[in-house]
């Protein structure tokens, strides 16, 4: 079935005369253009998606930039492996020059070389990511599947290619997981085999690239029946064996959802994931992941405030005395224990801290102090650490009331000095 007429309905009008222009000069130069992958299978189940992705039969980045030669857009990038980024108003469209991917072993980066749009289709994940739709004129919405995709949308199933699929690339086994839990699809049988099979290939990859699935996983809407399923499969425990995805994981990233968005929440899921680990199994992920410092930091945080809990659980702390049990973590770990903690003492502990004691400045500066005639060193710090507990203890609320508090704390050595110092 032709599908010209549901492109014309579900692309934006600015995007088709983009792609017609596009399909224009690939027309000129003898050149086929695709749309192709998740845009696709996206098309065709109805939901939002303007990620726009071109095969080319032919030269990517050539076409790209007669393209923009001629004003219909403008080319953003272009790389070796043919692939280039067209962008017109706020629309952007990638073009990559069709290609067949060979692996040399499992795991590694695959050998490139210019290929059918078959070739292309056959080097991806799963059949209903592996569809496309022709731009060319003399067959504008014409369907190619070659390996069943449409089938497998009506029927829910995520299948893979061929039986190799997981172990040529391993981060099929997130990325199958995340397709399947996002769609409300199944694993098809032989899928699911070859993947609880292939698990162990996962240490063939890179903890970069496993990373970045882990965080399109977490990036998702509601991710926590992915971690849940991959925890079911095993996936979890290859990175880390104390990784289990506990029960109330999925009620703690609905919270987590209600208080922050974007990369924010992403960091703040992965604290809540690793909230269970021992310092030593922590250790020992971050450095399968790669991860780099701040987010590091925010998951050791996680653990030591985790330790730090017994002792907030008791409803006579000062507000001070809070302050100084938490000011030096990162708040996102702060974050990530006021909503796993099971005490509401220590969870009321912990957003006083977030929402109020981390901002208590004082009025008076050294400045100010030096006005009233201290003079700089370690007394003068002494007297501002003083100012800061009586801030966060209410004890002082005015400038007027800092100026009492800091002229009561004045040693008569300070003041001799100063009168000294000004004879
Ligand atoms: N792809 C693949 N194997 C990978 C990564 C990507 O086969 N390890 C292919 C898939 O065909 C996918 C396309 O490249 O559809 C684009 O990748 P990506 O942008 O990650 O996927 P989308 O399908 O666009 O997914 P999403 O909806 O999550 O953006």
């Amino acid at each position: 079935m032709n599908l010209a007429d549901r492109m014309e309905r579900y692309l934006p009008r600015q995007l088709l005369e983009l792609l017609k222009d596009i399909r224009g000069r690939a027309d000129a130069r003898g050149e086929r253009v695709y749309l192709v992958g998740g845009i696709v299978r996206d098309m065709l189940l109805g939901y939002a998606n303007l990620d726009m992705d071109l095969v080319v039969e032919g030269d990517a980045v050539k076409l790209a930039r007669e393209v923009a030669e001629t004003g219909q857009a403008r080319l953003l990038a272009h790389h070796r492996f043919g692939t280039a980024k067209l962008k017109h108003a706020d629309l952007t469209v990638d073009l990559a020059t069709a290609r067949k991917e060979t692996y040399a072993r499992p795991g590694a980066l695959p050998a490139v070389t210019p290929g059918t749009l078959n070739d292309d289709l056959f080097r991806r994940d799963f059949t209903i990511n592996a569809m496309a739709i022709s731009l060319a004129s003399d067959d504008y919405g014409e369907p190619v599947d070659p390996h069943g995709g449409r089938s497998d949308l009506e029927r829910a199933l995520i299948r893979i290619l061929h039986p190799r699929s997981f172990t040529d690339d391993a981060t099929r086994i997130l990325r199958a997981v995340r397709y399947e839990q996002r769609l409300g699809f199944e694993l098809e049988a032989q899928t699911a085999e070859l993947l609880s099979r292939d698990i162990p290939m996962l240490d063939t990859i890179s903890g970069d690239r496993i990373r970045h699935e882990l965080e399109l996983i977490l990036g998702e809407e509601r991710p926590e029946p992915a971690i849940r399923r991959l925890a079911g499969l095993g996936v979890l425990q290859r990175l880390a064996p104390a990784l289990t995805g506990n029960g109330r994981l999925a009620d703690m990233f609905v919270k987590a959802r209600t208080l922050t968005k974007g990369d924010q929440l992403t960091a703040l899921y992965f604290c809540l994931l690793i909230r269970d680990l021992d310092e030593g199994e922590l250790e020992q992920l971050l450095g399968r992941l790669n991860a780099p410092a701040g987010p590091s930091r925010s998951m050791h945080d996680t653990l030591r405030v985790k330790n730090n809990l017994a002792l907030l659980d008791n409803a006579a702390l000062k507000p001070s005395e809070v302050y100084y049990l938490l000011r030096e973590y990162d708040p996102l770990a702060i974050q990530a224990n006021s909503i796993a903690a099971e005490a509401s003492t220590v969870r009321a502990h912990l957003q006083l801290f977030l929402t109020r004691l981390r901002y208590v400045r004082t009025s008076l500066n050294g400045e100010d102090l030096k006005d009233l005639g201290f003079s700089a060193g370690p007394e003068m710090g002494e007297v501002l650490r003083t100012l800061h507990k009586a801030r966060l203890d209410g004890e002082v609320v005015t400038r007027a009331d800092e100026e009492t508090l800091a002229l009561s704390l004045k040693t008569p050595d300070h003041g001799a000095d100063r009168e000294h110092g000004r004879e």
